[in-house]
């Protein structure tokens, strides 16, 4: 029996809401498959699916099998891809990321015949298309990535991912005024609906390193620091977004993904725009060479790093779990566990 003193002063019980089945209820965040952005590599070199070393359970495609990989994604309620492609042949400026018969234009075209309602989102960059591995024309002698040079191109593979069938396009190279230039080169060829995910606030960060492997897009001198953002900062991440809105970003993106959920924070609070984060290789790396030793539960750390990506703001998740998180989440649908779907 209760005491008097318990009865007039009861106590907090935050565990009452802990409780199986009640926990669920009262979940502040939600994960669904249908948060999932699933990257599909793209190479025109190869012929066979090759695994990505440093990404164990990720894979470059060749076009012919990029397409059934497209179906299963969508088969498992993944809503949307990014596409990366690795071209036949690279140049000092890139051209083949804006050719009409160039690997991304001819995946888009293959896997949207092949697909019914997937979200064909193309990662517009250059560094997997240029000799020199950096994402814009570069001024040798200054070992300079040059910035205004730049922009027309982006506009003219923007336009040609756009003539290809591409639903959106996310430009990643962090140069000043590509989504203006992007934009203003979209609208130009008709393109006035097709909407731009800007990899707003990108850092220059080491947890790139698998996806280097992955896309084969290594620089040949220097690093990405005179473009990327330094990870010492935030208010200008604030500035990155707010610029990028104003030329006409549609979504907006933060990149890498745990290491940033600050920066997601403050970005979905201020703005409200479509917030974006990306998972990148890295972080995938981390979690499953860990699981892979029997030193995490390899669906529990990803289910809990997407959950709390989703918390900290983001909307949307690009991410290289996308396809085992769809199947867990089915799993723990089946099995009654369903307030995370
Ligand atoms: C291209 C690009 C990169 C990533 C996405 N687009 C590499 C980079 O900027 O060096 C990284 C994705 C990942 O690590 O998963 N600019």
């Amino acid at each position: 029996m209760p005491g008097i003193s318990d009865v007039m002063f009861p106590k907090v019980r935050m565990r009452r809401l802990r409780q199986d089945r009640i926990r669920n209820l009262v979940a502040e965040t939600r994960l669904s498959t249908s948060d999932l952005i699933c990257p599909i590599f793209v190479d025109e070199t190869i012929v066979e699916p090759v695994e990505i070393e440093s990404m164990p359970g990720q894979y470059r495609f060749p076009l012919d099998s990029a397409s059934d990989e497209a179906k299963e994604i969508e088969d498992l309620g993944i809503p949307a891809v990014i596409l990366f492609g690795i071209p036949e042949t690279k140049d000092e400026v890139g051209t083949s990321a804006y050719d009409d018969s160039g690997v991304i234009q001819q995946a888009i075209r293959k896997i949207r015949s092949e697909t019914s309602d997937l979200i064909l989102i193309t990662d517009l960059c250059l560094c997997e298309y240029t000799t020199h591995g950096h994402c814009g024309i570069v001024d040798y002698d200054a070992k300079t990535v040059l910035n205004d040079p730049t922009l027309p191109i982006l506009g003219k593979v923007a336009v040609s991912h756009a003539s290809a069938g591409a639903d959106i396009v996310a430009p990643s190279g962090m140069m000043d005024g590509m989504v203006r230039a992007i934009r203003t080169a979209l609208d130009i060829d008709g393109f006035t609906e097709t909407p731009i995910m800007s990899y707003a606030a990108k850092y220059c960060s080491c947890f790139y390193g698998p996806f280097r492997d992955a896309a084969d897009s290594g620089y040949a001198f220097g690093d990405r620091s005179g473009y990327q953002m330094d990870p010492a900062n935030s208010d200008e991440a604030m500035r990155e977004v707010e610029l990028d809105i104003s030329e006409g970003a549609d979504i907006v993106m933060v990149k890498p993904a745990m290491p940033y959920l600050d920066i997601l924070y403050r970005i979905k609070t201020a703005y409200g725009l479509p917030t974006a984060a990306y998972q990148v290789s890295g972080e995938y790396a981390m979690i499953k060479a860990a699981s892979d030793m029997g030193w995490l539960d390899y669906e529990q750390a990803t289910l809990e790093s997407l959950l709390s990506i989703r918390r900290a703001g983001a909307d949307m998740i690009l991410t290289y779990f996308a396809k085992d998180a769809a199947r867990m989440l089915h799993g723990l649908a089946e099995a009654g566990r369903s307030m995370r779907e």
